[in-house]
């Protein structure tokens, strides 16, 4: 498949607002994403790749004493964000636009998040690109919240599943997840790891565990979502290394002080 095909896919995918949602996923994102913005005010905040404004309208909503923002590549999903802003009367700036070129003055943003949006996109070139905007868009000081996938979790998670006799399970094809390594190689200049007690990057890795291997070896079944079994566990702790979704918190500390 080349480039312009995943392009026209991704944009197909994303039209469909009836795509399989992970619930207990969703629920610890979120819990994630809000307790980060909890005690910020004043803040500008951009969501890059809002899809239909789910975020968004949550922290808008509780916390509305910063100001938001979202981008999102396809139309369709700022068409229905927009609808729920509207249905939530909360206030977000919301653009279609795209991560890797996105247009606003240098270091205009305090914070700016991402949920698994940076894996859509085609390659580490492209994911660079959209690495050195965020970097950019960001202010001195600023943070960037990044929850996107990496492929030392799912590999931990394959080792469970081969030792199990399961199947090992590969990134869907619309997905490029980070090779760690390359990943903090590629930012430490930008950026500096900022570490917190509540942002546990391996946050999701019980989650991941049981329902991708102990549910799959009780049920002998495929890997289904949301069901009893997977959310009677969703309260344990986060333990080990067996999620490919994980969460860092990035503080930019580097860069070229001055107005594009
Ligand atoms: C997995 S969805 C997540 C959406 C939303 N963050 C959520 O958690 O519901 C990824 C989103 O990233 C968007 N996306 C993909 N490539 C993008 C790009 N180059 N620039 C901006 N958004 C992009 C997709 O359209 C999609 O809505």
């Amino acid at each position: 498949m080349n480039k312009e095909e995943w392009e026209k896919q991704n944009k197909e995918r994303y039209s469909n607002p009836f795509r399989d949602i992970d619930d207990v996923m969703r629920q610890k994102e979120t819990e994630m994403i809000n307790s980060f913005i909890r005690y910020k005010t004043d803040k500008k905040i951009l969501e890059v790749g809002c899809g239909d404004g789910y975020m968004l309208s949550i922290l808008s909503m509780n916390h509305d004493r910063n100001k938001y923002w979202g981008i999102d590549y396809t139309e369709k999903m700022i068409e229905q964000a927009t609808n729920r802003m509207k249905m939530n009367e909360t206030d977000c700036h919301l653009f279609c636009d795209d991560v890797r070129t996105v247009d606003f003055p240098a270091c205009f943003f305090d914070i700016i998040y991402s949920q698994r949006c940076l894996i859509n996109l085609f390659n580490w070139e492209e994911q660079k690109k959209a690495l050195d905007r965020i970097h950019t868009l960001l202010d001195f000081g600023g943070y960037y919240l990044l929850i996107e996938a990496f492929t030392d979790g799912l590999e931990n998670n394959n080792k469970a599943r081969t030792e199990s006799g399961l199947p090992s399970l590969k990134p869907s094809i619309y997905n490029t997840y980070f090779d760690k390594e390359k990943f903090f190689k590629y930012i430490q200049d930008k950026f500096i790891v900022y570490e917190v007690p509540t942002i546990q990057h391996n946050f999701l890795s019980t989650h991941y565990f049981i329902s991708r291997v102990l549910h799959a070896l009780v049920t002998k079944g495929k890997q289904v979502t949301n069901t009893e079994f997977v959310k009677f566990y969703s309260t344990l702790p986060p333990t080990g290394n067996y999620s490919p979704v994980q969460v860092y918190l990035l503080k930019k500390v580097y860069g070229e002080d001055i107005d594009e």
